[in-house]
């Protein structure tokens, strides 16, 4: 199955058990974003962990996604109230070298958002872009990218680590803090994360530090670390 339906069908069945995480995520969200006019999501797909309340504070919002089942889906997680406009098209430049913020910059040139969410994508980008990660230039990526970005209101949420929750010896926290210097090595040290780690590769890359990290119950049998980050 395709990794987008793979998601959605996630999302759907396993609703209940995400429901703390969307709620911690609406709050943090909700601290640090003021309202305002136009919102631009990209990876925004259904938006299925943004909610309502959320959504409420912006008069306009245009979401970016690859996704061509987003629209569809958007209306069974949050009705017809909302009417955002779709773009299905890549949010990064890639030639199947090279990754860079050309084509984030000109979307951003484009619409001049008041805010930008980069929803639950950043995390997923070395496993759409698994060569490019190899090589590791991701964290001259994410200084390029920080620099289009700094200017703007933006924040981030991405998978941070995932694993599987039967090898979770103790109970983990809702909520992790994650420091400019930390590394897969200093968080698992520091809050005992299981052997069997799924590392998203964003450690080093480029984000606003200090942040948190959100505990996320994707499945019954796995949990994933989401890190919240903000510009400005
Ligand atoms: C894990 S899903 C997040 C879904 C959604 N934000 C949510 O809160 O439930 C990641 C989304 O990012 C989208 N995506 C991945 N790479 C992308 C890219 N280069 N340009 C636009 N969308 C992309 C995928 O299609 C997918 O819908």
């Amino acid at each position: 199955m395709q990794s987008h339906l793979i998601y959605h069908y996630t999302s759907l069945r396993h609703r209940k058990l995400w429901q703390p995480f969307i709620l911690n995520l609406e709050k943090t969200l909700l601290r640090n974003i003021a309202s305002s006019n136009k919102l631009i999501i990209f990876g925004g797909s259904a938006c299925a962990c943004i909610t309502n309340k959320f959504l409420d504070q912006f008069h306009e919002i245009i979401i970016y996604d690859k996704d061509p089942m987003a629209p569809v889906l958007f209306r069974a997680f949050h009705g017809l109230k909302y009417k955002p406009k779709y773009f299905i098209e890549d949010v990064f430049s890639f030639d199947g070298i090279r990754l860079d913020s050309k084509r984030t910059q000109n979307i951003l040139d484009l619409h001049n958002p008041d805010q930008v969410i980069f929803a639950n994508v950043i995390g997923q980008l070395p496993i759409y872009y698994k060569n490019f990660f190899k090589t590791q230039n991701y964290v001259a990526w994410s200084e390029d990218l920080s620099r289009v970005l700094q200017a703007r209101r933006v924040a981030s949420f991405h998978d941070l680590v995932s694993f599987k929750k039967k090898d979770v010896l103790n109970k983990m926290p809702d909520q992790i803090i994650i420091d400019p210097k930390d590394n897969i090595t200093t968080l698992a040290d520091k809050y005992t994360f299981p052997q069997t780690i799924f590392d998203h590769l964003v450690l080093e890359q480029k984000w606003p530090r200090p942040s948190i990290a959100l505990k996320w119950e994707l499945t019954p049998s796995s949990i994933h670390y989401v890190e919240v980050c903000f510009y400005k």
